[in-house]
């Protein structure tokens, strides 16, 4: 299994709850390791972007409301098998679904506000990765 990239987002929820070092420790224990990483508060126009697959659904208006009212984290998480890896350590959308143990079991209190996003398959992932970050701020790991 060759090293993969998966792109990282710890909502505006988590990052006011304080966990984000909590939620790093988790990646971290995974195998999975950090090599880029930047706070931002979203623009309108950066979250209806981003989620721009799910602007027909009728969500989207209160999705890219919370997106946008704090900071979020955004990161690239690298590792083997590291966007199925992130997405289990996320657990299902809906926190109600969760596994316990899992960041939306333990930090998320809807399915709207569900404390993190991860891609979905490699594709989302470069996608994703490119919307935040250029290739020089992706720094390598292996030494
Ligand atoms: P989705 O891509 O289906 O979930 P995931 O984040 O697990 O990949 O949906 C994107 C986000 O949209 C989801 O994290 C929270 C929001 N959302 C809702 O608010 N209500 C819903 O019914 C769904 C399906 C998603
Ligand atoms: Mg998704």
């Amino acid at each position: 299994m060759a090293l993969e990239r998966t792109f990282s987002i710890i909502k505006p929820d988590a990052v006011a709850k304080n966990v984000i070092g909590a939620i790093y420790n988790r990646f971290e224990s995974a195998g999975l390791r950090i090599v880029a990483s930047k706070m931002v508060h979203l623009s309108k126009e950066q979250a209806e972007g981003f989620y721009a697959e799910h602007s027909e659904r009728p969500f989207f208006g209160a999705l890219v409301s919370f997106m946008t009212s704090g900071p979020v984290m955004v990161q690239v998480l690298e590792g083997e098998n590291a966007v199925l890896k992130n997405r289990e350590i996320m657990g299902a959308t809906n926190p109600a679904e969760a596994l316990a143990g899992t960041l939306r079991a333990d930090y998320a209190a809807s399915i709207d506000e569900n404390a993190c996003h991860g891609s979905d398959a490699p594709e989302s992932a470069a996608r994703e990765i490119a919307y935040f970050f250029s290739a020089d701020e992706l720094c390598s790991r292996t030494r």
